[in-house]
């Protein structure tokens, strides 16, 4: 046990817990063991098809919470799906061999190369466009209401979480399994990453159309793992290679020189742009291998710190937050203006905050020192007010003091969560700004995960598990807004071959080509003014299978975002074969599925032959 310094010694008094450097708060000790028994049942509780609150749901799909209503979550996010799964595979990676939970790895690998290739409003898997729809229904069909779409986070982050598979299939033994199954899968989402990172789309919160850190964070990461990933599994991911440099570029257009990330840009919804977004990011694009490197917002470089400092003190004018001082933990939420349920603290956001600060520690003690920098000093003299900017080695006591209290600090927000979650170890979405009182949708899947993945990073504080092998990326000298194209193939996963405990013995014998793109695709711009009465939904079927065929079950919803009363406009994109010829017909549904067909005669539309044109098509209702 390292000495304390006096400061740290006046500062843990402060705070009545029991000084013990970087060894942490003995109830938060027992808490963290209880609450990470309930949190891995109740997570797998909301997993189908066997789990306990997931009755109807198809195997390996994530519900975002067993709530049917005020609000009904009974839906399967992608990007919630991916976080949660990723927790799955590090605890699967991380422990004793556990084949049950292999099982729902696998489940859920299958499930997702099923629904890449789900038609939705988004679109279809052609152009890759349909990989950007957010939420589906439990069964994996699409969901036709009206929503924020596309968000590109979605995809990058299921392709890390499947990354994380692969690596482990490949150190197992089963690199062939990876590559054939696996790498498929991840290959389409990357491709949609270095095909649409540039456009806008809706942020994690599903509520600002525009550019989002924790999008293009994750993108960044997704990318480079892609490329990495690719190179072990003798193939390539020549969109990776390509994009991934440009899309850091952007990552540093979010940096505010009041020292924190705006986390919207493009559209910032009026707001200052401190949001939990940022400190999400940090945390899901920690590398120990990058150290406290800034421009990938490492969590403990000066800027993630600073942002740190920056969203967490936003919130200390919530009554729960009330007198709290600066450098002790309060509860977070995701932005000051947050109006949803009247903004509240979230439990997955006040455990990010945590997460953030052991994730610093276990590199700081992978280097064997602490860096303070004028842009970090704020972070560190809320802590340790003497503290000035400087690189203070391990065996200095300023070193000491910081990493201890820094661990205080961070044990702080689990203790947040401890005293505000219900007594079972239950966590909704989130809990009172008033008087700390959880609610909104019950048993949040991302909530455990969270309480999870801070667990983790709490014990590898204590005892990082990483070599030190600091290599930060190269910006390119201008940033570009270049996107890469990639050839979209329904990855045929059906299933895993039995019993792949570790210690395979798979090789891959050849290296794999990447597809080449043999669609040249037309976009067609579908629109129709039709009244319509709640419930009811428009769509477009024809002769050609993107447009269904001339079934109506398989027919292309479109959507009512810009429908008004006097300009009831139902309308989408659907790519179709460039050159193609076919017949169509607009279509009503109703609430009860009965289908209204336009008169005839069918409409006619010929696309234009060149690669990548657009077109419109429709009119009024006939
Ligand atoms: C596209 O990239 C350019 C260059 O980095 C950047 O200025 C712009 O903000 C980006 N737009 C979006 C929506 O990502
Ligand atoms: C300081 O950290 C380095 C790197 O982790 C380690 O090798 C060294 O033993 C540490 N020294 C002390 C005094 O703790
Ligand atoms: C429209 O197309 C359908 C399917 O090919 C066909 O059965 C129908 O006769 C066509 N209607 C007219 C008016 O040509
Ligand atoms: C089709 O819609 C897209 C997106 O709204 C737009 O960028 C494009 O210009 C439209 N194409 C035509 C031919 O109007």
């Amino acid at each position: 046990m390292r000495a304390l310094s006096s400061i740290a010694l006046v500062l843990s008094a402060l705070r009545g817990v029991v000084a013990c450097p970087v060894s942490g708060n003995p109830a938060i000790d027992s808490f963290v063991e209880s609450e990470t028994q309930v949190s891995r049942h109740k997570l797998l509780c909301n997993i189908g098809s066997d789990g306990c609150e997931a009755a109807g749901v198809s195997p390996g799909v994530v519900i975002a919470s067993p709530s049917k209503s005020d609000p009904d979550y009974w839906y399967t996010w992608t990007r919630d799906s991916a976080l949660v799964f990723k927790t799955v595979i590090e605890q699967f990676a991380s422990g004793d061999y556990d084949a049950s939970l292999q099982k729902k790895i696998q489940e859920y690998i299958v499930s997702q190369a099923k629904l890449q290739g789900v038609d939705n409003p988004s679109g279809g898997l052609v152009d890759g466009s349909g990989l950007g729809e957010a939420k589906f229904h439990v069964d994996l069909t699409q969901f036709t209401g009206a929503w924020g779409r596309p968000q590109h986070d979605g995809p990058p982050l299921r392709a890390i979480a499947m990354s994380q598979y692969a690596k482990w299939l490949i150190d197992n033994g089963y690199p062939k399994t990876a590559q054939e199954i696996v790498w498929p899968v991840i290959r389409n989402d990357l491709y949609y990453t270095a095909h649409y990172w540039n456009n806008t789309g809706f942020d994690l919160w599903e509520e600002v159309n525009g550019a989002s850190f924790f999008t293009s964070i994750t993108q960044y990461r997704a990318l480079v793992e892609g490329s990495a990933l690719a190179a072990r599994l003798q193939t390539t991911c020549t969109a990776c290679d390509e994009i991934a440099p440009h899309v850091l570029c952007l990552v540093q257009n979010y940096w505010s020189n009041s020292g924190y990330v705006v986390s919207n840009i493009h559209n910032n919804a009026g707001r200052a742009g401190k949001d939990g977004n940022s400190i999400l990011g940090s945390i899901h694009s920690f590398d120990p291998r990058l150290g406290c490197d800034a421009t990938t917002f490492q969590p403990c470089s000066d800027k993630a710190l600073s942002n740190h400092k920056a969203v967490t003190d936003s919130f200390r004018s919530w009554p729960i937050n009330n007198g709290i001082p600066q450098g002790t933990a309060v509860a977070v939420g995701r932005y000051i203006e947050d109006v949803y349920y009247n903004g509240n603290p979230w439990y997955l956001l006040t455990l990010a905050a945590a997460e953030q600060l052991y994730d610093a520690i276990a590199v700081w003690k992978a280097q064997g020192s602490v860096t303070v920098t004028s842009t970090s000093l704020g972070f560190f003299k809320d802590l340790v007010p003497s503290i000035t900017a400087g690189t203070y080695q391990n065996g200095t006591t300023t070193y000491d003091s910081v990493l201890d209290a820094v661990f205080t600090y961070a044990d702080g927000y689990l203790n947040v969560v401890k005293t505000y979650m219900h007594t079972d170890g239950s966590m909704p979405e989130q809990f009172s700004k008033n008087d700390g009182t959880p609610m909104a949708a019950r048993d949040l899947t991302w909530s455990y995960s969270a309480f999870l993945t801070a667990a983790a990073a709490r014990s590898n504080a204590r005892s990082p598990q990483f070599g030190w092998l600091a290599s930060p990326p190269q910006l390119p000298n201008t940033c570009a807004a270049s996107t890469a194209d990639g050839a979209y193939v329904s990855a045929t996963a059906v299933s895993f071959p039995a019993s792949q405990t570790p210690g395979g013995t798979e090789t891959i014998t050849a290296s794999v080509p990447e597809p080449t793109s043999t669609t040249c695709l037309h976009k067609v711009n579908f629109s129709v003014l039709r009244t319509t009465v709640w419930g009811d939904s428009v769509k477009v079927v024809g002769s050609i299978k993107e447009l269904g065929s001339w079934n109506t079950a398989n027919a292309r919803p479109l959507l009512a975002d810009a429908y008004t009363e006097s300009n009831p406009l139902w309308r989408g994109s659907i790519s179709v074969p460039a050159g193609a010829s076919f017949q169509y017909k607009f279509i009503k549904v109703s609430d009860n599925g009965a289908v209204t067909w336009e008169s005839d005669p069918n409409r006619s539309y010929s696309a234009s032959s060149e690669c990548g044109s657009t077109g419109n098509a429709g009119g009024n209702w006939q």
